[in-house]
């Protein structure tokens, strides 16, 4: 035995205190953003099947939400909207009396410093359920960045505190920096989601937010899963453009890509755990196959290793609870 050499790397595992000193990822409630599905209409909480404890609720339940997430030390909260009238080129995405203008107004009056998040797109007020304009069947790019560009301003000036584009047009966060500038809001932030795949972990939350597409799907403006080049290209021209946010998209099958950026590029990098990989969690903690606490936090962990300074969740009301509860 006197002459084998090896290191024990065990010497800094032996108990809980030193384990904690050692520790190179923490999780924190203010690593959280919180999705919202915004509806029309009073009295609404209306479940989403597909993604247990998730709801789309109506406005009249905006506070009674926001003083739990408040409460709970997240930070903020994104916004998406699902308006009652669809058409061909999504008007109530920029009505400034649209469903998520109004919900913003209403967060800021009551919780001025819960920071607002807006989804930007048009997928859930078209009603063909993509993210642009539709010419000869196919989705036209410019002329669509002028209707993003009017639901950004829009959502501007009801109050949201970032803007967060996810439609995926070429050019999208240079005509909405121009556009947001023109209209004096150069101090709100762009938070981009440059790098999205065209994933199947999406469908939950089409559930949710009504806006699969009606013909077709969304592979002549989301990223091919099998490429990675391109996720650096899409990040790299967003930087160009002036995002001040890069968001990852999906996250769970794509820390590599998160990695990736955060070596590449120097803003937050938002790793967002999408429906899909939600939904799979509940599925089988409903089962009683996982401990359902212990995996989203690990998960999370892995999302933080891997570079991500934001996790945008629907467990985050959970999770935070749970932060509290452990040592992560
Ligand atoms: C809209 C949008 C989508 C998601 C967020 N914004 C769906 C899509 O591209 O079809 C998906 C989020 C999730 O699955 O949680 N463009």
């Amino acid at each position: 035995m006197n002459e084998l050499q090896f290191s024990r790397h065990r010497r800094l595992r032996q108990s809980q205190g030193i384990r904690s000193m050692v520790k190179e990822t923490t999780l924190s409630p203010s690593d959280l953003m919180y999705p919202l599905f915004v509806v029309e209409g009073e009295g609404k909480k209306n479940p989403i099947a597909s993604m247990p404890g998730v709801y789309q609720i109506s406005l009249d339940y905006l506070k009674e939400e926001m003083e739990e997430v408040v409460s709970l030390g997240i930070p903020s909260v994104i916004l998406f909207g699902v308006p009652n009238h669809k058409d061909e080129v999504g008007s109530e995405a920029y009505n400034d009396e649209g469903i998520v203008q109004k919900a913003t107004r209403l967060i800021k009056e009551q919780f001025p410093e819960l920071v607002v998040v807006v989804d930007t797109c048009l997928c859930q007020y078209t009603s063909h359920g993509h993210c642009g304009v539709i010419k000869d069947g196919c989705v036209d790019n410019d002329p669509s960045l002028e209707l993003l560009t009017k639901t950004a301003v829009s959502q501007a000036k009801a109050g949201a505190d970032i803007i967060a584009p996810s439609n995926m047009m070429d050019g999208f966060v240079a005509a909405i920096r121009q556009g947001l500038d023109e209209a004096g809001y150069s101090h709100i932030p762009i938070m981009s989601y440059g790098v999205k795949y065209a994933s199947a972990f999406y469908g939950p939350f089409r559930d949710a937010a009504h806006s699969t597409p009606q013909f077709g799907d969304r592979k002549t403006y989301q990223m091919d899963p099998a490429n990675r080049l391109e996720a650096m290209k899409e990040a790299l021209t967003d930087m160009e453009e002036g995002a001040d946010f890069l968001i990852v998209k999906p996250a769970l099958s794509y820390l590599d890509i998160i990695r990736e950026v955060r070596n590449e590029i120097f803003v937050p990098i938002v790793a967002y755990n999408v429906s899909g990989e939600y939904a799979m969690v509940k599925a089988a903690a409903q089962n009683g196959w996982i401990d359902e606490k212990k995996m989203v936090l690990e998960m999370f962990t892995s999302m933080k290793r891997a570079g991500a300074n934001i996790i945008m969740t629907y467990h985050a009301k959970d999770a935070a609870r749970w932060m509290k509860e452990e040592q992560y």
